[in-house]
């Protein structure tokens, strides 16, 4: 099919390399297909206020590679079919998806190149059961969309982790402390696996893996009748203890889903408490988000944009690209979101971490 306009628009959170997929994506559309890119600003936000887009071209684009976060800005609350608005003074959620549908086409998109996690990758799929030509690029740190091996800001996140875990071993032997480093990921222990392998690590405790505080005990204790007075415990932020529950931040509502947060803080008292050592806790937080992506992702990222581009020209709507070994592939968004990414618990790394020793909290 011939393409003359696409959108691009980037949801949800942000993720190291979405700048890199709106830069591929630009110069694909210009130079392979002469066709017009529209950026949406805000996530799907730019399709329903005023003055939500803009005209991206191949000098708009210059420079932005190396750059973290995204040019057109990120909506957390920008799911139009449930919108929270102000009606009568009263806060409502509103179902406004129809109105996107038609401001896509008023804008005459050809096809729009949604770039986003779980949550947006959702809302894509009922736009595009909507009629919507839409085409999906996932994007997360977390790592836990399926239908692609990896996403990319996974492997920033990875990075930024590994150089936590380094800075806090050398202040742990020099203190003779117990570290306690808390890592984002949601439901899945992706980066505090790989993180934990890479880092050296002595616990690592991830939520595919309830874990008992005995066995983190356990550890610490042997490492120091060994003469090791330190340990470094890394913590997912969705781990919880066999038979107890995840450790939430901020509580969700109609409109947003609760924040997970604070288990490395339990983990730290009880280690404290139980082990008679000091305990000190770092959460590391939105440095795993910010900044700029790693040479991976930003290899991932723009083969993501030109692949989508790509995808949209061949008529490829309501599906996802993804890596799959070395080649970009593409999936049904259905399939891709039927059932998500998780730490599988005999996979080569897990086992890889059990035979160094690590406790893995089981
Ligand atoms: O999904 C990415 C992620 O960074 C998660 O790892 C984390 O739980 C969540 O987003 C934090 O969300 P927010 O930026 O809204 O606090």
């Amino acid at each position: 099919m011939t393409l003359n306009r696409i959108g691009i628009l980037t949801g949800g959170g942000d993720a190291p390399g979405l700048n890199a997929v709106i830069r591929a994506a630009v110069k694909t559309a210009t130079n392979v297909y002469s066709c017009d890119v529209i950026g949406i600003r805000r996530g799907f936000e730019g399709l329903i206020e005023v003055n939500g887009t803009l005209t991206l071209t191949p000098d708009r684009v210059r420079g932005i590679l190396p750059q973290g976060g995204t040019i057109l800005g990120a909506a957390n609350r920008g799911n139009p079919f449930a919108r929270k608005v102000m009606r009568d003074g009263k806060e409502v959620v509103e179902d406004v998806s129809d109105q996107v549908v038609q401001r896509i086409h008023e804008l005459e998109l050809d096809s729009l190149i949604v770039v986003g996690g779980d949550g947006t990758l959702r809302i894509s799929l009922e736009l595009y059961q909507k009629g919507c030509p839409v085409i999906g690029v996932p994007k997360t740190i977390d790592n836990d969309i399926g239908g692609t091996d990896v996403s990319f800001g996974f492997d920033t996140a990875v990075a930024m982790a590994t150089e936590a875990i380094d800075r806090l071993h050398t202040t742990a032997e020099a203190h003779h402390r117990v570290m306690i480093l808390e890592l984002m990921g949601r439901n899945t222990g992706f980066i505090a696996l790989e993180a934990g392998l890479a880092g050296g690590a002595d616990v690592i405790l991830i939520p595919e893996i309830p874990f008992t505080f005995e066995s983190i005990f356990e550890k610490i204790r042997s490492r120091a009748s060994a003469g090791y007075h330190f340990s470094i415990v890394v913590v997912a932020e969705g781990a919880s203890p066999l038979g107890g529950d995840q450790v939430f931040s901020i509580k969700g509502d109609e409109v947003r889903s609760p924040r997970l947060g604070g288990i490395g803080q339990l983990v730290t008292e009880n280690i404290a408490q139980s082990c008679g050592m000091e305990a000190r806790v770092t959460v590391l937080g939105h440095l795993q988000r910010g900044g700029s992506p790693t040479a991976f992702d930003r290899w991932l990222a723009t083969r993501s944009g030109a692949a989508a581009v790509r995808l949209a020209a061949s008529g490829g709507f309501g599906r996802l690209v993804g890596l799959r070994g070395e080649s970009i592939v593409d999936v049904s968004l259905e399939e891709a979101l039927a059932i998500p990414r998780r730490v599988d618990v005999e996979c080569d790394a897990v086992r890889t971490a059990r035979d160094l020793g690590i406790c893995m909290g089981d």
